[in-house]
């Protein structure tokens, strides 16, 4: 059953498909601003395909955030026509005031919107018709339904657009819901994509099981996480050997009979060792397999596929990950497998800083901090504050606010909370927004992950008006 919500969101892309059409007649360039991350990567690359087979020229670039200084940047190149993808929401007063007024604007977001009105733009967001932006439609999403209103043979890209929402972690209840789902139909018509309920371990397509096993942290498996001998043992003594027919086997690879035996000693096996039931059962979900890529390969698991392009984008290499979702499988594909080996590995560090430097994470209050200076790339900081809480190594819940240092001597922050913050009240992204401004920087996002930037020094103020805005959302 399709809700009002969506019936509604559904109406506003026809229109602005309508507006669209009619602007785009005469084959000005178009021009496409979208997020760097997996998401932004999917969003930017669905419009690009959307767009080339309507014959329009189009260029799309990515930005690692759209701050006020890049939006006087693009206005200085006198667009005619702008489309900004996964980012925008957030700045329609910017955009206002500094593209010239013949531009026309689209802005096809999911972030949390500012309050300003927009005359004279297009703007199609989830929240402005009470859906949820952070979990049920993702960047890529939008940008999925724009392409699917504009023409209903673009049907075929929406596995692409899931790519982007499980790169936001849009699946963090066990599967994906809301708009995202209605997505999952149309990839599912298309024979596109395949749902699954099984172990949520990363690697599906690409990890040997045992290194699955101990890689896995979110739920943290106690005697087996961290320890590939307990992990080989555990398959053993399950009848699941390591290896068939000299070939190493992944999670994808079991039958039926094996997925079940492993997922029920792996529960009960937390739950014996006094995980609480509802984490334990966590580590079984929806899982998403992309029918047309090749076994065995990160293109095969949308959450693979997913951190591919968060290696590409965060390596500041946003060129490959767009054209891998195009369909580029010879050299950048080549290339794009380095830079997921280099993510892998860059969080991998980064996250045995954290456990090296435990002492650095401060409970303050309302919430954790630690700051990375510059021990942690400003690009993987949110990744690696998601990490930290996820991990549920710290007790009791609260949001974490993790600080890093740019490589032009600012300060990147990023925050992240849980479902069960977001129920008390909690929104990130509006205390990222209120404390930033308040020590004269940016930010914003979602309620449950946001970002900021500040000059260097301004940190403590910074967290105390995060602090002040915390407390008053949580009424304590
Ligand atoms: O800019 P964008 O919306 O694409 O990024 C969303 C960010 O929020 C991602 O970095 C994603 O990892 C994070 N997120 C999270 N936990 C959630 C939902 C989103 O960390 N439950
Ligand atoms: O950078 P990070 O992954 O922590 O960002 C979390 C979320 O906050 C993303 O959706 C990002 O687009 C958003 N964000 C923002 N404004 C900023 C920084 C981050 O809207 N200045
Ligand atoms: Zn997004």
């Amino acid at each position: 059953m399709v809700s009002n919500a969506t019936r509604e969101i559904l109406k506003e892309f026809n229109e602005a498909a309508q507006v669209f059409r009619e602007l785009s007649l005469d084959k000005k360039t178009i021009k496409v601003i979208t997020h760097n991350d997996a998401d932004g990567i999917a969003a930017g690359a669905v419009i690009h395909k959307a767009l080339f087979r309507e014959g329009l020229p189009v260029h799309t670039r990515s930005l690692k955030q759209l701050e006020s200084n890049s939006v006087r940047d693009i206005a200085k190149e006198n667009p005619e026509i702008i489309i900004f993808s996964d980012l925008g929401s957030g700045k329609l007063e910017e955009i206002k005031k500094h593209l010239p007024e013949v531009t026309k604007v689209f802005v096809l977001d999911h972030h949390q919107p500012q309050k300003a009105g927009c005359n004279g733009l297009i703007h199609v967001n989830p929240h402005n018709h009470g859906i949820d932006g952070a979990r049920e439609v993702s960047g890529s999403g939008m940008a999925y339904l724009f392409a699917r209103a504009l023409n209903q043979n673009n049907k075929d890209l929406a596995g692409l657009a899931l790519v982007g929402a499980i790169g936001d972690i849009q699946d963090s209840s066990g599967k994906l819901i809301g708009i995202n789902r209605e997505i999952l139909k149309d990839a599912m018509d298309v024979g596109m994509i395949r749902a699954d309920q099984d172990l949520r371990l990363y690697g599906r397509q690409t990890r040997p099981l045992y290194k699955a096993l101990e890689y896995t942290t979110e739920p943290f498996i106690p005697g087996l996480s961290g320890s590939e001998n307990a992990c080989i043992n555990f398959l053993d003594n399950l009848g699941i050997p390591i290896k068939e027919n000299n070939e190493l086997i992944m999670l994808a690879d079991l039958d039926n009979d094996k997925r079940k035996r492993l997922t029920n000693a792996l529960i009960m096996s937390m739950i014996e060792n006094k995980v609480p039931s509802k984490f334990a059962e966590n580590i079984v979900g929806e899982v998403y397999t992309l029918l047309n890529e090749e076994r065995r390969t990160p293109l095969r698991d949308t959450k693979e596929f997913a951190t591919l392009l968060n290696g590409c984008g965060r390596n500041e290499q946003y060129s490959i990950g767009m054209a891998i979702v195009l369909g580029e499988r010879s050299k950048l594909y080549f290339q794009s497998l380095n830079l997921l080996k280099d993510h892998k590995s860059y969080i991998a560090k980064s996250y045995a800083w954290i456990k090296e430097n435990r002492e650095k994470i401060k409970d303050d209050e309302v919430l954790y901090y630690f700051h990375a200076k510059e021990d942690i790339n400003d690009n993987v900081i949110g990744t690696v504050a998601s990490m930290v809480l996820n991990s549920r190594v710290l007790n009791p819940i609260k949001p974490i606010i993790a600080f890093s240092l740019t490589t032009e001597g600012d300060v990147k922050i990023s925050s992240r909370g849980t479902k069960e913050l977001i129920d008390m009240g909690l929104n990130l992204g509006k205390a990222m927004q209120f404390a930033s401004e308040k020590v004269g920087g940016e930010g914003g996002g979602h309620n449950i992950a946001a970002g900021a930037k500040i000059g260097e020094g301004n940190e403590e103020g910074f967290l105390k008006y995060a602090k002040i805005e915390i407390r008053r959302q949580l009424s304590v």
